[in-house]
């Protein structure tokens, strides 16, 4: 795998000054189409650090596996290459080979229009302006998969999920890389205190409560659309994987998050 990885990078090296563009990207896409089922290696071809820097594409393979043949719409923040314009775009033609059917869209602070190909849209704006994540969605329709690789700054994390997350599709995933950051203070994360601060492995392990919601003592408690909404989290090194659905199979004995057998309809079946 090693060799391989090497071998593709001297290869790269090799192509970039004797190529245009267009026609290395051509050459990329026929390779890539030849491991279009198996995303390490499309990573590797696509330089997206999903798979190398990072060991994600083997849990996205878990996740994403039995979507591959659907009509998925999936929405990454972060193209990568920050302010150079035809830089990046790895994992977004890396998604679209993944994906045959699927409709891929960036979201990057820069402009990185440059990306632009077939079944590849990308628009130019801050993850955490709710008024530029509704227009993209209004134009999109509701994403299938949200990915966010962005800045990873704690507060940007937390922001960008409460204005997507109810955004997606139903049934859809919600996808949170590099969680590092949430111990890293640069990003606004830390590492001394890991219950009860701001940062994005605080919020997202506090919404796993909320998957028992109907099982909490508490009457008059009013569950929260995150409560309701979410019907399973994954946690992996650096990666979170958030579901999306109703929650509401209900308790067995809890009704109205009252003591067992005080609820309005206990005793009943
Ligand atoms: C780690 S790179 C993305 C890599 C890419 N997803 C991949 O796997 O190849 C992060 C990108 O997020 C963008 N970014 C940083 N802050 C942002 C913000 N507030 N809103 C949108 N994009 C942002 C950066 O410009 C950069 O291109």
């Amino acid at each position: 795998m090693k060799e391989s990885a090497e071998a593709l990078e001297r290869f790269r090296k090799i192509l970039r000054p004797l190529m245009p563009q267009s026609l290395r990207r051509l050459l990329l896409n026929t390779m890539a189409w030849f491991a279009s089922g198996d995303l390490a290696s499309l990573a590797r071809i696509y330089d997206s650090d999903k798979w190398g820097g990072h060991w994600y594409a083997k849990h996205y393979e878990r996740h994403f596996g039995a979507r591959r043949r659907k009509p998925v719409k999936l929405l990454e923040i972060g193209i990568g290459g920050y302010d150079r314009p035809t830089s990046g775009g790895g994992s977004l033609r890396m998604w679209r080979t993944y994906f045959p059917k699927g409709r891929i869209y960036g979201i990057d602070i820069y402009d990185k229009t440059a990306h632009d190909e077939d079944r590849i849209r990308t628009y130019r704006g801050d993850q955490t302006s709710a008024d530029f994540l509704r227009r993209v969605n209004a134009e999109i329709g509701a994403p299938d998969i949200v990915i966010d690789d962005g800045s990873h700054r704690n507060e940007h994390v937390i922001k960008t999920f409460q204005i997507l997350f109810p955004l997606l599709a139903e049934n859809g995933i919600y996808v949170v890389e590099d969680t590092q950051t949430s111990y890293w203070p640069e990003y606004g994360g830390r590492s001394d205190q890991l219950d009860g601060a701001s940062t994005s492995m605080f919020f997202l392990k506090k919404l796993t409560d909320g998957l028992n919601h109907e099982e909490f003592i508490l009457p008059g408690y009013t569950p929260s659309y995150f409560d309701q909404n979410i019907v399973s989290m994954h946690f992996y090194h650096n990666l979170v994987f958030i579901y999306k659905g109703s929650n509401n199979e209900g308790s067995v004995e809890i009704r109205q998050n009252m003591p067992p057998g005080q609820g309005a309809s206990a005793g009943r079946p």
